[in-house]
């Protein structure tokens, strides 16, 4: 897919500044998009974020947890309010579209609202979330599942990363209020729309600018930590070693397997491992590594849960320690059939072509289906490509995709 040479609308215009800005405020510069969770780039990010919806006539706020809202005030007194938005924090060298293609399009459709002079009965606010990767804090949809209360104020604030730092610490050194309110009553939320980039090669391939997502996978996150015993590495023979990544590396080595024996488009994947004490002339005594499990079905989601922690324990022996812990676990999700319709009835109208998509990535939306009427669209993705620096999508996508959302709030807000 090459970029459309058709002149530029103002909204694509603006769509194109504000994600190409946005890829600036990366700890990466040249090799992607790095902004984690309450760091330099995420509060350079913000403040782009704040001024672009205070430019856009919204109210500004900032909830406990660092969510920002621009909001547009609805005519009904203390009405629930549709929420558009996604994540503004990246993977460690990811791309400038997972999460603010999204923010992007939450931004632009309260500025279309303003501009048209709309006055909703039921309050519109663009969203942009932290640490939807789990790039720093370990889990994601942390913004989300925060504020809609999944996990306690309290939970939160035990939460580290890496390197022991709070997300308390972490939000105070970026100058962050965590004693502001965090946690939204569900009430006061009518709808939540997020734009998202495919991350697959189906749109490009098949040459459709919109995909109507139906579902989202199930996915799982565990921890593994496998314990042996340090040791010199020239002098310690080999059949006197516990060594921690040895053994480590079989489990790693064994899930794709696994993942292929559960069926059902199951996948494993083992992205971060941190090896202890990392020295290279030290026998490992510690590996801690992450599993990421997600399947369409829940059943598989369990399936392959249990195997891999069967598998994993089955490492174990009087002298490597295998230990297990859950950390995240959330069932395969549907979006709401009412706002489906809408969304492919509006598509309709715009005459803009669309099919239906199952998403394999996790998305905030999943956590705001348990509690609201969600809908998420997809545009194409360049070679299917995200996660890396290589990811693309074409404005000129952005913008059909912006426009249906516009129509979509217009309908849920009820403009008068
Ligand atoms: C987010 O991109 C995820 O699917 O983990
Ligand atoms: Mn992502
Ligand atoms: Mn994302």
């Amino acid at each position: 897919m090459s970029e459309s040479t058709l002149p530029k609308s103002t909204l694509q215009q603006r769509i194109e500044n504000h994600i190409e800005t946005l890829s600036h405020f990366t700890a990466t510069p040249g090799k992607g998009t790095t902004r984690l969770t309450y760091s330099e780039q995420d509060r350079q990010a913000r403040e782009y974020i704040k001024q672009v919806m205070q430019e856009y006539g919204l109210q500004v706020r900032e909830d406990g947890f660092g969510n920002i809202f621009g909001r547009l005030e609805g005519s009904i007194p203390d009405a629930p309010a549709v929420l558009i938005g996604s994540h503004f924090d990246s993977v460690p060298n990811g791309g400038s579209y997972d999460g603010p293609a999204g923010v992007v399009a939450g931004l632009e459709v309260a500025k279309l609202f303003q501009e048209n002079g709309l006055t909703p009965k039921y309050p519109l606010e663009a969203v942009a979330m932290i640490e939807e990767e789990g790039g720093r804090f370990i889990g994601g949809l942390l913004g989300s599942r925060s504020m809609l209360g999944v996990i306690s104020a309290e939970e939160f604030a035990a939460i580290t990363d890496k390197d022991g730092v709070t997300t308390i610490e972490a939000m105070q050194k970026i100058g962050l209020d965590p004693s502001l309110p965090g946690k939204r009553d569900a009430s006061s939320i009518r709808a939540f729309l997020e734009l998202h980039i495919e991350q697959g090669p189906i749109l490009e391939e098949e040459q459709i600018p919109i995909g109507i997502v139906e579902g989202i996978v199930g996915l799982t996150q565990v921890q593994i930590t496998v314990k042996g015993k340090a040791g010199h590495a020239g002098t310690t023979p080999m059949d006197r070693r516990s060594d921690a990544l040895v053994a480590a590396s079989k489990i790693v080595a064994g899930l794709p397997e696994l993942a292929q024996a559960q069926g059902g488009g199951s996948v494993a994947t083992v992205g971060r491992l941190n090896v202890f004490p990392n020295g290279a002339n030290v026998i490992p005594d510690q590996v801690i590594f992450t599993a990421d499990l997600r399947a369409e079905h829940e059943e598989d989601v369990q399936g392959i849960l249990e195997k891999t922690e069967q598998f994993a324990y089955s490492f174990a022996t009087d002298n490597i320690d295998v230990q297990i812990e859950r950390q995240l676990y959330i069932r395969p999700k549907q979006m709401s059939e009412q706002v489906k319709n809408l969304l492919r009835g509006i598509s309709d109208q715009l005459d803009i072509p669309y099919r239906s998509l199952h998403s394999g990535a996790g998305h905030d939306a999943m956590i705001f289906s348990d509690f609201t009427d969600v809908g998420m669209l997809f545009i194409p993705s360049r070679a299917g490509l995200s996660h890396c620096p290589e990811e693309w999508s074409d404005s000129a996508d952005m913008e059909r995709a912006v426009r249906v959302l516009y129509e979509a709030a217009k309908r849920l807000t009820e403009v008068e």
